[in-house]
């Protein structure tokens, strides 16, 4: 009987330990300071790029949301995204939530941080890519994407919390099976676009023009 008593109850916390609650990254549970800090880094990084902050006729980060946009006047800035502050930094949080949930999981949790090794390369070109970019600073970035690294590979679960199988269904998302020859074609289809309101605007200022 009491041995029994005792099967069950260990059996009962193993129980609540696997119904642990999986942890979910998100870079704005970062402390404010750190918030402020790497906004200060990624603001000097974009300025650096440029070449002076001059140059950098775009460099927010917002510290609050951690929306951040760079943009040269003379070039597209070319430092490695993964390298920046604010997504290595995403990176970083998310491998370490990985880690955390490796640890509130049952079953072979080394492999479990394998996988949170093999999918979370920061720093490198294989790092996933931070969807922490947003057109200006008012706006709120994306957050979450589809899990794919800066050179476009697919790295399945980030095991952070995030869901990202409602994305991976979403039309605009790149699918595993598609060949780079239909990704080129949606980027020329999405360069026409931008061709034919650029040509629009064209249109219009010469009718604007005649008018006056
Ligand atoms: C940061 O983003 C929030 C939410 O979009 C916005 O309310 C706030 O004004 C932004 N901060 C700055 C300094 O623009």
């Amino acid at each position: 009987m009491k041995l029994s008593t005792i099967a069950l109850l260990i059996s009962s916390v193993a129980a609540s330990a696997n119904a642990a609650d999986t942890k979910v990254w998100k870079i704005t549970d970062l402390g404010s300071g750190e918030r402020a800090n790497l906004c200060d880094r990624q603001i000097q990084t974009c300025q650096n790029n440029c070449g002076g902050p001059k140059e950098a006729l775009m460099a927010f980060c917002n510290t609050t949301t951690m929306a951040w946009g760079c943009g040269c006047r003379t070039k597209t800035p070319d430092f490695e995204t993964w390298n920046w502050p604010v997504p290595a930094a995403d990176c970083r949080g998310s491998n370490q939530v990985c880690q955390e949930n490796c640890n509130s999981q049952s079953g072979d949790r080394s492999a479990c941080f394998e996988n949170c090794a093999a999918t979370h390369k920061c720093n490198t070109e294989d790092a996933p890519v931070s969807y922490t970019t947003s057109a200006d600073v008012q706006t709120p970035p994306q957050y979450i994407g589809p899990a794919v690294s800066y050179k476009g590979k697919e790295l399945g679960d980030l095991n952070d919390g995030n869901d990202r199988d409602n994305l991976e269904s979403s039309s605009d998302v790149p699918d595993s099976s598609e060949s780079s020859d239909t990704d080129s074609k949606s980027t020329t289809s999405s360069a026409s676009t931008l061709f034919q309101s650029a040509g629009f605007l064209v249109v219009a200022m010469i009718s604007t023009t005649m008018a006056f």
